[in-house]
């Protein structure tokens, strides 16, 4: 089986060829990072236009890199839901035009299903894989949570909890830009977080103690501001960015594994699986790794390619969902809410 996959529903726009058992053919990703770093964060508007302009070019590369026609897939995936509305459209109606066109099923995928799948596909790296049931920490910049994925089924995924506010990623970008770093900050306050003292700080991530999945970003960001505002000392300014870095990192990394760990001990699970764009963090891919072997579990961290937005991920959940017969009709919606359960409710901070 072979499955093109589309996947717009942030500010990458992205379209991959896929087999059926997760083997990438092409996976091609054209980012618009550079066009929202100007205004410090994601301009929907932009993102929709962007898209648009890139969509075409996007799947004609990822077919041509792939070697393969339109007329060879056997399925066309995309990502319906989370996002931008406006951004998901566009993904949504070229793939709707592909697959009327050349007469192959429409399947939608959900963002965040596609990502707890990436750890399967296969960039013809060694790699080994996780066994059902296994614990995922999914955490980008718009979502962070736990989940038990008992089987490679939608229905088969339940979110154990989650943020109550900001997603980590959001909260390691607003660090960024606290701290004058441009956007988005995580990757900037990853590389200067290596230099830095976690000590001279202290931060503790909220939440950390209570015997509840559920986590919150938004105050130690505001405690981020706090410092900033009390002014940094200017005789040596870059060591104390540095510093804070390294503070507001070691505690989101450490309340991320060991909420983790702690949701796989209480399920009985030995397999946690790490994605999202903070998954290439290497404080959070180190920590997580070692924390998991201390406890007798395993920690699988896909390629970095794998856990940042991407459509490979959409078109294997799409071959999934194809290979047990599902398919969508023409009047496929696109949609901001994901399909996944909450369990965690928004807006009650950090008590
Ligand atoms: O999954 P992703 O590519 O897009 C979505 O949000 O869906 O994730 C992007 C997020 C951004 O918030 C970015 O700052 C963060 O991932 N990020 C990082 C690192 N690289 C990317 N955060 C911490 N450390 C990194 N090395
Ligand atoms: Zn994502």
């Amino acid at each position: 089986m072979l499955v093109l996959g589309i996947e717009s529903s942030c500010d990458e726009t992205g379209a991959a060829v896929v087999t059926g058992d997760g083997r990438v053919l092409s996976d091609v990703v054209q980012s618009q990072v550079a066009l929202h770093a100007q205004y410090g964060g994601v301009v929907p508007e932009l993102a929709s236009r962007d898209h648009l302009k890139n969509v075409g070019p996007v799947v004609r590369e990822a077919l041509t890199r792939a070697s393969v026609r339109l007329a060879d897939v056997d399925a066309v995936a995309v990502t319906h839901r989370p996002g931008l509305v406006g951004a998901l459209l566009v993904g949504v109606q070229v793939a709707k035009g592909l697959a009327w066109a050349a007469g192959k099923p429409l399947v939608g995928v959900d963002h965040l299903v596609g990502h707890l799948f990436a750890v399967f596909l296969d960039r013809g790296e060694v790699r080994e894989l996780p066994g059902f049931p296994f614990v995922a920490l999914l955490v980008s910049g718009g979502h962070t949570a736990i989940y038990l994925v008992d089987a490679p089924r939608a229905d088969a995924i339940t979110e154990l909890g989650g943020t109550r506010d900001d997603a980590a990623g959001e909260a390691f970008d607003k660090v960024g830009k606290l701290l004058g770093l441009g956007y988005p900050g995580g990757p900037v306050v990853d590389r200067l977080a290596a230099t830095g003292d976690p000590t001279r700080f202290p931060l503790e991530a909220p939440m950390l103690h209570t015997k509840t999945l559920e986590m919150s970003f938004s105050g130690i960001k505001t405690r981020v501001a706090q410092l900033v505002e009390a002014g940094l000392p200017s005789g040596d300014r870059a060591e104390a960015v540095a510093d804070v870095c390294a503070s507001f990192q070691a505690a989101v990394v450490d309340v991320l594994v060991k909420k983790t760990l702690f949701a796989a001990e209480a399920h009985g699970v030995r397999d946690v699986v790490l994605g999202g764009g903070v998954a290439a963090n290497r404080a959070l891919r180190s920590r997580l790794g070692e924390a998991a072997a201390a406890r007798g579990m395993r920690a699988f961290v896909p390629p970095l390619a794998s856990c940042t937005d991407n459509a490979a991920m959409i078109a294997y959940a799409g071959a999934l969902r194809a290979k047990a017969g599902e398919r969508d009709g023409w009047d496929l919606v696109a949609t901001s809410a994901t399909v996944l359960p909450r369990v965690t409710r928004k807006g009650r901070g950090d008590r």
